[in-house]
């Protein structure tokens, strides 16, 4: 994969490598031919995505950067290190972000401050930093979000906050961006197998006899939550990457993508559901 400009490996900055989606999409974009530079807050933790590379055969397209999204030095460090290395950068795939479960009267404001500072801040943060140089690449801005950037989901509020937040950005970005030769797009998987669920560490007990009076509902929600996660609907981190470079690769992308059937249902479910009704039916049922 070369880009036109310079006839060079065509480059792809990744946040979040170094599990789950992110890991995944970085060894297939290298398969596909890219320069995979992907990027985590602790380099440390780069052995699984690198012997991945390696089994794949792709240890020479993948370089590991340090990046921490909520931390603005580090972002504008590591975009400036890629352009002075690489002389160019050609798409970026917003991935990094964390869940919580939680209601808001109980949690408070600091905890939906921070998940709106990694899932939606950093996504900001980061694009804003790579748009000059997507600008000239002709490059492209892909997002991860989630179902629950378009469903608002019981005790997610503040992850599906940041996640609309993020979806809204990106829908407003796409036609301005696209002004000025950059494709925007986002990409919505539903459940899938990564560590997306042990890193939001829930102590289900300790969350349940706090949940006082939501502690039904709670118990209620974990259950359907645990059931999807366990479903056959759910992905692995490989087949929800693969959308992800296939937008990467493709001539055109779309705005929005889901990465599986079940996603573009739920998905479909909500885009015309104009009063709200069968998605509040619909998540009502979950809490039993
Ligand atoms: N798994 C699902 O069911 C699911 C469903 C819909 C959408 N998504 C979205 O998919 C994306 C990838 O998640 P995943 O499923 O692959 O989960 P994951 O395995 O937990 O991966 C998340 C990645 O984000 C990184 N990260 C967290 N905070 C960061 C920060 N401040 N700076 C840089 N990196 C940070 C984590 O790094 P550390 O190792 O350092 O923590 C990890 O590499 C996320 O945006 C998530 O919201 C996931």
């Amino acid at each position: 994969m070369t880009t036109p400009s310079t006839g060079t490996t065509k480059t792809v900055l990744i946040t979040g490598t170094s599990s789950g989606i992110g890991l995944a999409a970085a060894v297939a974009a290298a398969g596909a031919g890219w320069l995979a530079v992907a990027t985590m807050r602790d380099t440390g933790r780069a052995d699984a995505l690198l012997k991945a590379a390696e089994e794949a055969g792709v240890r020479d397209l993948v370089q590991v950067k340090q990046l921490d999204v909520t931390d603005a030095d580090s972002v504008a460090a590591c975009v400036a290190e890629v352009v002075a290395e690489h002389g160019h950068l050609d798409a970026v795939v917003n991935n990094a972000g964390a869940g919580f479960v939680g209601t808001i009267e109980q949690h408070g404001m600091e905890k939906l401050r921070e998940v709106m500072e990694v899932n939606f801040f950093g996504v900001a943060e980061l694009t804003r930093a790579v748009l000059p140089h997507l600008r000239a690449s002709g490059g492209r801005v892909i997002t991860v979000t989630s179902v629950g950037g378009v469903v608002g989901q019981p005790f997610n509020e503040s992850y599906c906050a940041a996640k609309f937040a993020v979806e809204g950005f990106m829908e407003a970005l796409a036609p301005v961006a696209a002004s000025a030769g950059v494709q925007v797009a986002v990409v919505e998987p539903g459940a899938v197998s990564s560590e997306f669920v042990n890193n939001i560490e829930l102590d289900v007990p300790a969350l349940l006899t706090a949940a006082g009076p939501y502690a039904p509902a709670l118990r209620g929600y974990i259950d359907h939550a645990m059931r999807s996660f366990g479903s056959d609907t759910a992905q692995t981190p490989q087949e929800a990457a693969a959308p992800v470079v296939e937008a990467l690769t493709a001539e055109t992308m779309p705005f929005r993508i889901q990465t599986s059937d079940w996603a573009r249902d739920f998905v479909g479910r909500k885009l015309t559901d104009l009063d709200g009704s069968a998605v509040q039916t619909e998540t009502t049922a979950w809490l039993g």
